[in-house]
């Protein structure tokens, strides 16, 4: 293949590795997994070393990763915090060990005989965790400074956040004296991310995608919110002291024991292996062992033990030679089919899902998976009572890989699709240009409704804070709302005091509870009820649920149609006519409009005095709303028509000649006998300029 397929690919690597490390670092919300983000890196790491000319030096992967923020003070870090090189087999871990043995400071030497191998110190074994680095520092034995990695050279000054972290010492056991640096991770363990999550979902917000980026969005927060570290509980592990030679500690094994016996949390999962075969030994026993932890792991951390020998060993620009993480597989487990149940979505298409005799994957217990429609379920065979294979997709939903046959009984059931739907009974129609089934009742099916609910009060949406989930099915259980609509006719406290609002985890017993509406939540509920009234227009778009039409699409016809009554009016083709507007979609829209209870429900919301056109088109179709506008001279900018024709664009109305109705006389250059008779009667005049901005 040609130099320009890798150089195209190479580019094409560092869009792909940027857009990635943005989502990851900055907005810790990242779309790929771990693994998935590796492997872009180490397939670009593979082509910048056969194309080092078209390599950039610069780039992110060269660079320890994650830029700090405008929120909190920089912190310079006196000795920089790197990152580890990856390894994700055993043949890449020998090339490691090979290249530590290749090094003339390990070979021989007073203190190292043949017999006792290349590396009589060893190594330490520790697992990898999987959250966020952080440097702490005690001056006389007391927390003085805490910081994020950042740039690896400069961090993030987190002191005050770091104080609320329970398990952040704040003073040393056995204070060792003058300035001490200590290194680790925080985290959040998988008991409370799980029970944080199930809390976010029913309150309708957004899931943490795991328990790393719920640890970041904690630890980040500003002073004005950072009461959420100590209700989330976020922990934290030591593994590194910096300078351990002040402190009389030569091996790592030791800083480990030091760092525990200054009352520094270290995980337990670590340990001494004298050379390859007893690391090798180690991941092979932790790979299964890791998920009885109460924190997710990503790989194991070989550390040469000899602190004493670091110096000599080095490191590159962003990692020691010294250490290195051997990154385990994305994981994959088995478990049962117990049974194929079907949800019903929020325009009706009904999903069948997997229940699972639960296993914990990817360090959370799975319980089910989707198995997106029938066509999938029959394509690979799946039976209820089969045993399956499944993995981690992009890390929260786990998707069925395949089944065991093998393992079959002559038990299993063969899945048939139901012929009505479960929640609403009506029977249930299969379009034959569709992989999926649809419930059909849009105007009434309660599970469609629920789902509907959510969507029209979340973030895109109408941005209803509190109305998830929960309150969503309490609402149309308890027959206070039977539309979208008649959300706004819940006016009382009374209409929503008593509610289930969100169910929770008891923190002692680990009980299920449910928190109901109380009178100040009733409150704030309410109002934010009313000022949805007052989002933009295309977010009302957006939450009326067009089948196909998200935010992207929603934004798309807000721009060309400006206004609902263009968009109610406009035909499938001038629909299908606008840039990112397929046919599906157009088709969609337009149907929409045809149905009468779609287009009462907009009068209800006109009536409430919605916004039903864009903000800028508003603002700019009444600016000049029935004011007289006379020009003279000549325009610089444009020409007389087409300034006349801006006025009229903005409301407004042009004449020939001043009269005392006159508004605004714009006068350009060589100005006649209007400006003088403008002037007499006082009506105001703009010079072009002040025109110009004024239509801006
Ligand atoms: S040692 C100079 N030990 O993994 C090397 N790092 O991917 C210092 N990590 O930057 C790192 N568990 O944030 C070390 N037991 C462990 C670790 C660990 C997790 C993190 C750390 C590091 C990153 C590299």
């Amino acid at each position: 293949m040609s130099n320009n397929f890798f150089e195209a690919r190479m580019n094409e690597l560092y869009g792909l590795i940027q857009h990635h490390a943005d989502l990851y670092y900055d907005k810790d919300s990242p779309e790929i997994s771990d693994f998935e983000y590796d492997n872009l890196v180490k397939e670009l790491k593979e082509l910048e070393t056969l194309h080092p000319n078209s390599a950039r030096k610069d780039f992110l992967t060269h660079k320890v990763g994650g830029r700090p923020s405008e929120l909190f003070a920089p912190v310079v870090h006196e000795t920089p915090m790197l990152s580890l090189d990856n390894v994700f087999n055993n043949e890449e871990l020998v090339n490691f060990f090979e290249r530590l043995k290749s090094l003339p400071s390990l070979r021989g030497g007073a203190e190292q005989s043949e017999a006792e191998g290349f590396f009589p110190s060893g190594f330490t074994c520790e697992m990898k965790i999987d959250g966020l680095a952080v440097s702490l520092i005690y001056q006389d034995g007391i927390f003085v400074r805490g910081a994020t990695r950042g740039n690896g050279q400069t961090g993030e000054d987190v002191t005050a956040n770091l104080l609320l972290i329970d398990s952040v010492p704040k003073r040393l056991k056995n204070p060792p004296a003058g300035r001490v640096e200590v290194r680790g991770e925080v985290l959040m363990t998988l008991s409370r991310f799980e029970a944080i999550n199930k809390i976010r979902f029913d309150r309708g917000e957004t899931p943490f995608a795991n328990p790393r980026n719920a640890a970041a969005g904690t630890l980040r927060q500003s002073e004005k919110n950072n009461h959420v570290i100590s209700e989330r509980g976020l922990d934290i592990f030591l593994y590194y002291l910096v300078d351990a030679e002040k402190q009389n500690i030569f091996k790592q094994s030791d800083a480990l024991e030091w760092l525990d016996a200054h009352g520094l949390p270290v995980q337990k999962a670590w340990a001494r292996c004298e050379d390859l075969e007893a690391v090798k030994n180690f991941i092979a026993q932790w790979q299964e062992k890791r998920f009885d932890l109460n924190y997710v792991t990503d790989g194991v951390v070989i550390k040469f033990d000899d602190i004493y020998k670091w110096k000599e060993i080095g490191e590159t620009s962003h990692a020691p030679r010294w250490a290195v993480a051997f990154k385990y597989p994305p994981e994959e487990a088995k478990t049962k089919i117990l049974d194929i149940k079907i949800s019903v979505g929020r325009t009706g298409v009904l999903t069948p899902v997997a229940w699972l005799d639960p296993v914990r994957l990817g360090g959370t217990q799975v319980q089910r998976a989707s198995l997106h429609n029938a066509e999938m379920i029959s394509q690979k065979d799946i039976r209820i009572g089969d045993l399956v294979k499944i993995r981690k997709a992009a890390e929260i939903i786990p998707e069925v890989i395949e089944v065991d046959k093998t393992a079959r009984t002559g038990n299993e059931k063969i899945f048939e699709m139901p012929t009505h739907c479960p929640a609403c009974g009506s029977e249930i129609v299969k379009l034959p240009d569709e992989a999926a089934h649809r419930c059909p009742n849009r105007a009434s099916c309660p599970a469609q409704l629920k789902e509907s609910l959510k969507y029209f009060a979340s973030r895109d949406g109408m941005n209803i804070n509190g109305l998830g989930n929960t309150l969503a099915a309490s609402l149309l259980n308890s027959g206070k709302v039977k539309s979208l609509g008649d959300l706004y006719d819940i006016k009382k406290e009374e209409d929503l005091i008593g509610l289930d609002w969100t169910s929770y985890q008891d923190r002692k017993t680990g009980e299920t509870k449910i928190r109901k509406v109380g009178k100040v939540l009733a409150r704030a509920i309410l109002s934010e009820i009313e000022a949805s009234k007052g989002r933009p227009f295309v977010n009302l778009l957006t939450a009326l649920g067009i089948r196909e039409v998200g935010k992207g699409a929603a934004g798309l016809l807000v721009e060309e149609f400006k206004n609902i009554d263009a968009l109610i009016n406009a035909t499938e083709e001038e629909l299908s006519s606008v840039e990112g507007i397929g046919p599906v979609i157009a088709e969609s829209v337009y149907e929409f409009f045809r149905n009468e209870e779609n287009l009462k429900l907009i009068e209800k919301f006109r009536a409430l005095g919605f916004n039903l056109k864009t903000e800028d088109n508003f603002i700019k179709e009444n600016k000049f709303d029935g004011k007289i506008f006379v020009f003279t001279g000549t325009l610089s900018s444009m020409t007389r028509s087409e300034a006349g024709e801006k006025v009229k664009a903005l409301g407004g109305k042009v004449s020939n000649s001043i009269s005392s109705k006159t508004n605004y006389l714009v006068a350009g250059d060589k100005t006649g006998s209007k400006l003088s008779k403008a002037e007499k009667l006082g009506i105001k005049i703009l010079s072009e300029q002040e025109f110009l901005e004024a239509i801006e």
